[in-house]
C-alpha cells in the first residue's frame, strides 16, 4: 500500500468544478500556479494534510469525454494554462455514472486496488437536483469505507452514513459566504437589519438548473434560511438566481442591504461581487477533501460539524456566521487526536 496517497473519486468528474480542481492541483504541482484560496494550505505539516503530489484521481461521470476536453469546454482555465497540463488530463476519463450501489462500491474497490491506495474520499459534483445518484454515491462510499464529502444541495439519505466522516450540504462559495461575513459583522454593532435583497447572475451548466424556478427551489431555499438563523430574527429577505448565459462561468451579484442605526435611522450598503463560480469552489473542495481524509485518519464517523465554514446548510449545526464557523475549524485543527 501507498500509505502517503490519498485517493479522490469524483462524482461528476467532467464537471466546471472537477475539471478545474484537477487542473488546478496539475497546475500546481508543476509549480505553474499558487495554491491560493485554500485553508488547508496552512495545515500541510502539522497536522498533516494530504500533499497536492499525494493526490490520485478518478471519478464518475456519464459524460465520456477525457478531463481535458471537460476544463476546454467549461473554459474556466485558459488555453495557455491547460496546454501546460494537457498530457495528464488527457489521461483521465471518467467511468460511466454507476447504476446501482453495488457497482459505485465496486469501481471505488478497483480504484483503490488499482493504484494501491489506502484511503479515498468521495466528492459528490453531481448536478444540483441530481438526488437519487448522490444518495446511490453516498450509500456507496458508506461502504466502501470512504469519507464523503456533499458539496451539492442534493439530498444524500445521510442519516444512514454510519460507518464513514462525512460533510456537506451545499457549498457556500460566494455571494452567500460574503452574507456569513456581512450579517454577524453588523449584527455584532448593534444595527438592526431589515431586508436584504440579493440576486445574481450566473452563466454556466449549474446556473441553468438553479435559475429554473423547480430545479432551483433547494438552491434558493439554502441560500434563504440562514439569515434569519444567524440573526435570531427574520428581516425582509428575497434571494434570487438568474441563469444568463453570455457570462458562463463567472458570475456576477448584488446585495441591497436596508438597516437602522442609532436612533433607528435608516441606511443602506450596496455590494456588488463578480466571481469565478469554479474557482472559487475548487479550492474549497480540495480544502474539504484534505480535512474529511484527516478526520477518517482520526477515526471519526458521521457529520463533521467542524467543517459547517464551507456550507450553507451544514450537517449537525445551525451555526451559520463565518466567524464562529472558522473557529470550530481551527479548535478542531488544533486539539490534539484523541
Ligand atoms: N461552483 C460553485 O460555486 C458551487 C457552489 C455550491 C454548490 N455547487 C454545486 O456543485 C455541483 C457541481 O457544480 P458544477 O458547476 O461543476 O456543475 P456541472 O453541471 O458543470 O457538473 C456536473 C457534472 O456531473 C455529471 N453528472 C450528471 N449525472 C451524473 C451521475 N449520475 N453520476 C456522475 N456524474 C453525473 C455531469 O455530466 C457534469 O459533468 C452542483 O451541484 C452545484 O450546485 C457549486
Amino acid at each position: 500500500m501507498r500509505t502517503q496517497q490519498l485517493g479522490v473519486f469524483i462524482a461528476g468528474l467532467n464537471g466546471a468544478v472537477a475539471s478545474t480542481l484537477i487542473a488546478g492541483v496539475a497546475l500546481i504541482r508543476r509549480r505553474l500556479a499558487e495554491p491560493l484560496g485554500l485553508l488547508s494550505e496552512a495545515y500541510v505539516c502539522s497536522p498533516r494534510v494530504a500533499r497536492f503530489g499525494d493526490l490520485v484521481f478518478g471519478g464518475w461521470d456519464p459524460l465520456g469525454e477525457t478531463v481535458l476536453q471537460a476544463a476546454r469546454r467549461h473554459a474556466v482555465i485558459d488555453g495557455q494554462r491547460l496546454a501546460a497540463v494537457a498530457r495528464v488530463l488527457a489521461g483521465l476519463k471518467p467511468l460511466p455514472a454507476a447504476r446501482s450501489q453495488a457497482a459505485a462500491v465496486r469501481d471505488l474497490e478497483r480504484f483503490r486496488r488499482r493504484h494501491r491506495l489506502e484511503r479515498v474520499v468521495v466528492l459528490n459534483l453531481t448536478p444540483t437536483a441530481a438526488h437519487a445518484a448522490s444518495k446511490l454515491y453516498a450509500a456507496a462510499a458508506n461502504r466502501a469505507g470512504c469519507g464523503f464529502v456533499n458539496f451539492t444541495p442534493n439530498q444524500c439519505n445521510e442519516s444512514r452514513l454510519t460507518a464513514i466522516p462525512y460533510a456537506g450540504r451545499d457549498g457556500k462559495t460566494g455571494q452567500t459566504w460574503f452574507k456569513s461575513v456581512l450579517a454577524p459583522a453588523l449584527q455584532a454593532r448593534g444595527l438592526r437589519i431589515n431586508g436584504w435583497y440579493s440576486t445574481n447572475l450566473l452563466g454556466n451548466e449549474d446556473g441553468k438548473i438553479v435559475g429554473h424556478p423547480t430545479t432551483g427551489k433547494a438552491k434558493i431555499r439554502d441560500k434563504s434560511k440562514l439569515l434569519g438563523e444567524m440573526l435570531g430574527y427574520e428581516p425582509f429577505h428575497k434571494v434570487q438566481i438568474n441563469y444568463y448565459p453570455p457570462r458562463g462561468d463567472n458570475k456576477e451579484s448584488w446585495d441591497n442591504i436596508d438597516f437602522e442605526g442609532f436612533l433607528g435611522l435608516p441606511m443602506q450598503i450596496k455590494v456588488n461581487q463578480l466571481y469565478r463560480d469554479s474557482v472559487l469552489a475548487a479550492p474549497m473542495c480540495l480544502d474539504l477533501v484534505r480535512f474529511i481524509d484527516l478526520a477518517a485518519r482520526r477515526g471519526e464517523t458521521g457529520a463533521q460539524a467542524w467543517l459547517s465554514y464551507y456550507f450553507k446548510s451544514p450537517y449537525a449545526t445551525r451555526t451559520h456566521a463565518a466567524d464562529r464557523q472558522l473557529g470550530m475549524l481551527v479548535d478542531y485543527l488544533k486539539t490534539p487526536p484523541a
